[in-house]
């Protein structure tokens, strides 16, 4: 098969990697890619949030089967477009992206479905919301209803920091994500990701992991993409699993699927976890980035298969071949991320790495230019290994961080801490 993929991340270069691998792949194109894609797919330069621009290029360039990596064009309904077309896509339609591009969306399904998930209020008005905040105090979280690039949500611990984000949202700092809030619950436990494939009707759970959204070590600083991440999530254990599945994703697609607006695609559920209850935090309609990256490392070229499947109508025939291993992520960011930071700066000692079905430098944000690497992102290498552990895993991934000589950037070294 002819195979496109849409993006430009960590979690594209693993995704290139693992479909790269299965014997079913025949010319693989990334658009737009990055230098890390480069050494192992064709890339192209192309417009993916514009659905009628990706189809004519599927069309010219022969191609079967389309994967969409980020948000942005799933919310923009590029995955419609390409279906009118008559491509095979992997990713929700518009209508369905909702799930994560309207966080009162999600929560008003939930309430259909009757899965758990924090209370909350939906306000298009500051003065209203300001009341709700004051009659439930803090800490409470307000949350943009639409898509801010992960900067939508305020944790507040004092009742002020909820007003003001009410006057930031209402005042336009979020710009038309802000125009509507939701304020919830706070909801105290632990947080973990579960990756399931959806077909509309079926549904597969592929894997659980933790991302480390801080800065710092610790856990502490101001929140990124994710610093690191590993899989699987031990909190996460089979019987929550359950739960989560039959109480909270079955219901939701249920849901979906009986409002005439099936969701097909990966759902990736963010769940908090407190007394051996799950309970929604989110749901965003893509992979993780960088959970991704440890999902891909330990499924390998079945992966393909799998995606395929989903996008096929086929996950009732499905099903994965569990490894006993884990896998470690460690994030490389340049110096200055979250905040502004330096672009170009050249990132040496990749080369002589190891680059096997064990250890992988995914790239996040790098191009090259007269043989050089360079940095062009926040977050740039996703340094990632697997293991019989997550101790030997984690070890791996380290060494290797170790050998990578980029004074221009920056990795936390207690990448997995609360899980060993
Ligand atoms: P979201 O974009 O909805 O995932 O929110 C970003 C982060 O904010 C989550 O990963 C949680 O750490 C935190 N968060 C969101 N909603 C809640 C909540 N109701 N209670 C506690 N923490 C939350
Ligand atoms: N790592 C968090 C996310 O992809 O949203």
């Amino acid at each position: 098969m002819n195979i496109l993929i849409l993006g430009s991340g960590g979690r594209e270069h693993a995704l290139t990697w693992a479909v790269k691998q299965n014997p079913k792949c025949d010319r693989l194109i990334v658009a737009p890619g990055n230098a890390g894609i480069a050494q192992i797919a064709e890339c192209a330069d192309l417009d993916i949030e514009n659905g009628g621009a990706v189809a004519a290029f599927a069309e010219e360039n022969a191609i079967d089967f389309v994967i969409i990596g980020p948000e942005a064009p799933l919310a923009k309904g590029v995955s419609d477009r390409l279906r009118e077309a008559g491509l095979l896509v992997f990713g929700p339609s518009e209508e369905a992206a909702r799930l994560e591009a309207s966080k009162f969306f999600t929560k008003e399904i939930c309430a259909a479905a009757n899965a758990p998930t924090a209370g909350y209020g939906h306000f298009k008005d500051a003065e209203a919301a300001k009341a709700y905040i004051r009659a439930n105090g803090a800490p409470i979280v307000v949350k943009a209803d639409g898509l801010a690039a992960g900067k939508g949500v305020i944790v507040a611990m004092e009742e002020q920091e909820a007003l003001d984000a009410i006057d930031d949202m209402f005042g336009g700092a979020f710009g038309g994500a802000g125009a509507e809030v939701v304020i919830e619950e706070f909801m105290d436990g632990e947080e973990a990701s579960l990756f399931v494939l959806v077909d509309g009707e079926e549904v597969l759970s592929i894997g659980t992991a933790q991302d480390h959204k801080r800065v710092g070590e610790g856990d502490t600083g101001p929140n990124t993409g994710g610093m690191g991440a590993y899989s699987p999530a031990p909190v996460l254990s089979a019987e929550i699993e359950r739960k989560a599945m039959d109480e909270i994703v079955k219901p939701t697609m249920s849901e979906m699927a009986k409002r005439g607006t099936p969701f097909q695609g990966i759902l990736y559920a963010g769940l908090m976890i407190k007394d051996g209850q799950p309970r929604l935090v989110e749901y965003n309609v893509r992979f993780g980035d960088p959970e991704c990256q440890v999902l891909m490392l330990r499924l390998g070229a079945q992966a393909f298969d799998l995606i395929h499947a989903a996008a096929e109508g086929r996950l009732s025939d499905a099903q994965v071949n569990w490894a006993d291993d884990h896998a470690v992520t460690v994030v490389m960011a340049a110096n200055g991320y979250p905040g502004a930071y330096e672009k170009g700066s050249e990132i040496k000692g990749l080369e002589g790495l190891p680059n096997d079905s064990m250890n992988v430098v995914f790239h996040a944000g790098t191009k090259s230019a007269d043989g050089k690497t360079l940095a062009t992102g926040g977050r740039v290498l996703n340094v990632t290994a697997r293991g019989e552990t997550l101790q030997d895993a984690r070890d791996r991934a380290y060494e290797m961080v170790e050998a990578i000589d980029w004074p221009g950037g920056f990795y936390r070294r207690d990448i997995g801490w609360r899980a060993l």
